[in-house]
């Protein structure tokens, strides 16, 4: 037995110092120190030993074992040291090299300079309304007072639903009817939203474009409050300096109606306009929207009594004011999404 336990210890000590790896090595602990192994196995013939002998026998045993303990340790730890060696060369990271940027989604300049335009209302106390796209004659047209052969009803401009009388809504005005059936006087409400009109694509142009209405309905509403908000709303938007102008023009839905335009920004504006500013064509002017005081038709429509309440009301093209804010000439960039034109505006 003690000729086993000492070729035991010689072939383990060769073994473990054999092992090139961690798996390796506890292997060999299994096969000599496990449960069933070699040196439980030897153990097994302690009984046969004379009575005299085992003490001693045991005591080798237990030397063998913490002998190969040792050695086990000693040859474990030199392996993970140079497993950890090796790691730190074969899978050095250089903390120095910069990250990878993922792409980041951000506001469309569209939908940016309608929230700037709508953050304006609001703080002057308007509310914000939307309304469906798809509408009916009666809130598109009839209710806004525009007679029935009335040349905007025209297939030219409007598109229509097949087999039904929807349509898809020409301008935001009908949403003033939806809001003004819905709620009562006193009312100030803006209206953003899409709109469309049967016209060919071209740099401005564009059969779906954005729009923001606006409307106030109260008691003793003037067109002195028309302007004063039009007109705060433009300095507010393009600079405090800014000229601004109405003109008389024509709607069917307010009576008297103007038109709103603001000197030019581009060149010397309406002091001094440049004959050859591609932007107002030498004008001096822009033209920015539509405006006027409700006609009493309209409130009729939606049961109000004009001998009671009065409004204003004012549309504009959030796409023209998009051009302007950004210095653009072609309406088409807003729609081609083309990231490389849309990946210049970081909102
Ligand atoms: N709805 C008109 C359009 O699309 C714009 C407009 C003009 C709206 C005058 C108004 C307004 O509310 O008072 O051309």
């Amino acid at each position: 037995m003690r000729a086993e336990l000492a070729g035991l210890r010689e072939s383990a000590l060769a073994e473990i110092a054999a092992c090139h790896s961690e798996g390796e090595l506890e292997a060999v602990r299994v096969r000599y120190l496990g449960k069933k192994g070699s040196l439980n196995a030897i153990l097994r013939g302690l009984g046969a030993q004379p009575p005299a002998e085992r003490p001693a026998m045991g005591a080798l045993a237990n030397e063998v074992k913490e002998a190969l303990v040792a050695q086990l340790d000693a040859r474990g730890g030199a392996l993970a040291a140079a497993r950890l060696a090796r790691g730190l060369t074969e899978n050095r990271v250089d903390v120095t090299l910069p990250g990878r940027t993922r792409p980041r989604g951000h506001v469309h300049p569209l939908r940016a300079v309608e929230e700037e335009v709508v953050d304006v209302f609001v703080s002057m106390g308007f509310r914000v309304a939307e309304g469906p796209e798809i509408e009916d004659d009666f809130h598109n047209f009839g209710a806004l007072n525009f007679p029935p052969d009335h040349p905007a009803r025209d297939t030219q401009d409007t598109l229509f639903l097949a087999g039904d009388d929807r349509l898809l809504r020409t301008h935001t005005s009908p949403v003033q009817i939806r809001e003004m059936r819905r709620s009562k006087p006193p009312l100030r409400v803006v209206v953003p939203g899409t709109v469309y009109r049967r016209d060919e694509l071209d740099p401005t142009h564009s059969p779906m474009f954005q729009q923001i209405e606006g409307f106030m309905v109260d008691e003793h509403v003037t067109f002195a409050n028309l302007k004063g908000v039009v007109v705060h709303f433009l300095r507010r938007l393009f600079g405090p300096a800014t000229g601004v102008r109405f003109q008389p023009t024509f709607f069917p839905f307010t009576e008297p109606s103007a038109q709103f335009d603001i000197s030019c920004n581009a060149c010397g504006g309406s002091d001094a306009p440049d004959p050859a500013c591609r932007v107002c064509r030498g004008r001096g002017w822009l033209e920015i929207g539509g405006s006027g005081m409700i006609h009493p038709n309209v409130l009729r429509a939606v049961g109000y009594d004009p001998e009671v309440v009065q409004g204003f009301a004012f549309g504009l093209g959030i796409d023209r004011i998009a051009l302007l804010r950004y210095g653009l000439d072609d309406l088409r960039l807003f729609y081609d999404n083309d990231l490389r034109f849309l990946g210049q505006f970081p909102f």
